[in-house]
């Protein structure tokens, strides 16, 4: 995104806006006596520079990353590993990436505050980019992660089963989807732009695109949850039917198939259940149309960056959306 925005418009003085931002963004604010005070740790930390490769100015330059862009990118991966490790607690995961996952030979402890020093660490490279929009949108997705999260555990739109309550529900999956997964990578593509000095448009056309492409990737990954195998996604698969959590596919199942209601009601908690319900969805359209639902947001999010100069990065982009629906693990 960063490539793809930095030769797209930018907003007036925003190269000395960048410069600016380029030359102190590794730097801490408060007195290093102060941050360092009795934390080895610290002193390692940050005396580890980042190389800032300021973008060329005309169009038609070499394009490049700025330094705080691939600040970002590692700030958004702390959060999302973050993430992960107290997801893997959450769901009682046994493997991650092909390996066992870090509950398993770690336990659960160390993967919580494994996770919580990675957040630590993250909000203190955010606060150094010193980009107050920035701050504001990634410290927003860390809430937003963990509403997502506490919308899947605690389903409360999902209490009734009637024909009515069915498109609320869907409706209510997005939204959890969109929190739980859409909005790290939406708000992290804004921030990019952001930090490149691009105008309202062309950020609001990065966070279109986060938002869709994110939106697909996880109604995937909900597809493939049915439709992969644990050695092929490398982590758990049929897992959430027996996490008691209904995923697009069941809620689409269930409009041809009501006897899922009651199911969906209950978290699949009656013996047979989780088994009955994934002999419907097989059954059903449920799959199909999800995959239908992501190409759709692919679509919009292909659409949003028409307005970028065509440029390998924006095939790059491009390219993300038919990974997303096409990958198998
Ligand atoms: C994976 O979902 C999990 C997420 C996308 C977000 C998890 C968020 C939290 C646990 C809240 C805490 C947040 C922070 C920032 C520490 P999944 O279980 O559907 O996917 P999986 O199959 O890959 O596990
Ligand atoms: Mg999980």
């Amino acid at each position: 995104m960063a490539r793809a925005t930095s030769v797209a418009p930018k907003v007036p003085g925003w190269q000395a806006a960048c410069v600016s931002l380029e030359s102190k963004f590794n730097k801490p604010m408060a007195p290093k006596s102060i941050i360092q005070d009795r934390n080895p740790d610290l002193t390692l930390l940050s005396s580890r520079s980042m190389p800032a490769d300021i973008l060329g100015t005309a169009p038609g330059d070499p394009i490049a990353i700025l330094g705080t862009q691939r600040r970002l990118a590692e700030i958004v991966e702390l959060i999302h590993t973050a993430s992960l490790l107290h997801d893997d607690v959450v769901d009682y995961a046994e493997t991650r990436r092909g390996m066992p996952s870090a509950n398993v030979f770690s336990g659960n402890k160390l993967s919580v505050l494994a996770g919580d020093y990675m957040l630590g660490r993250a909000s203190v490279f955010l606060a150094r980019l010193r980009q107050p929009e920035v701050i504001e949108l990634i410290a927003e997705v860390i809430s937003e992660l963990v509403k997502g999260e506490l919308y899947q555990l605690t389903n409360t739109n999902i209490d009734y089963c009637s024909e009515e309550y069915l498109s609320k529900s869907l409706d209510y999956y997005l939204e959890k989807t969109y929190l739980k997964t859409a909005s790290l990578i939406s708000k992290s593509c804004r921030a990019s732009a952001v930090l490149g000095g691009a105008t309202e448009e062309v950020a609001d056309a990065a966070y279109t695109y986060g938002k869709h492409m994110g939106l697909a990737f996880q109604l995937i990954d909900d597809v493939l949850d049915y439709t992969g195998s644990s050695e092929e996604l490398g982590k758990p698969a049929t897992a959430d039917l027996e996490l008691g959590l209904a995923t697009a596919p069941t809620f689409y199942a269930w409009e041809e198939f009501p006897e899922l209601g009651p199911m969906i009601a209950r978290k699949f908690s009656q013996e047979g259940d989780a088994a009955k319900a994934r002999e419907l969805v097989y059954k059903s359209r449920g799959i199909e149309r999800t995959r239908e639902l992501a190409q759709s947001f692919c679509n919009t999010a292909r659409e949003s960056i028409q307005i970028f100069p065509d440029t390998e990065a924006r095939a790059g982009l491009e390219e993300v959306l038919n990974m997303v629906l096409t990958r198998k693990k």
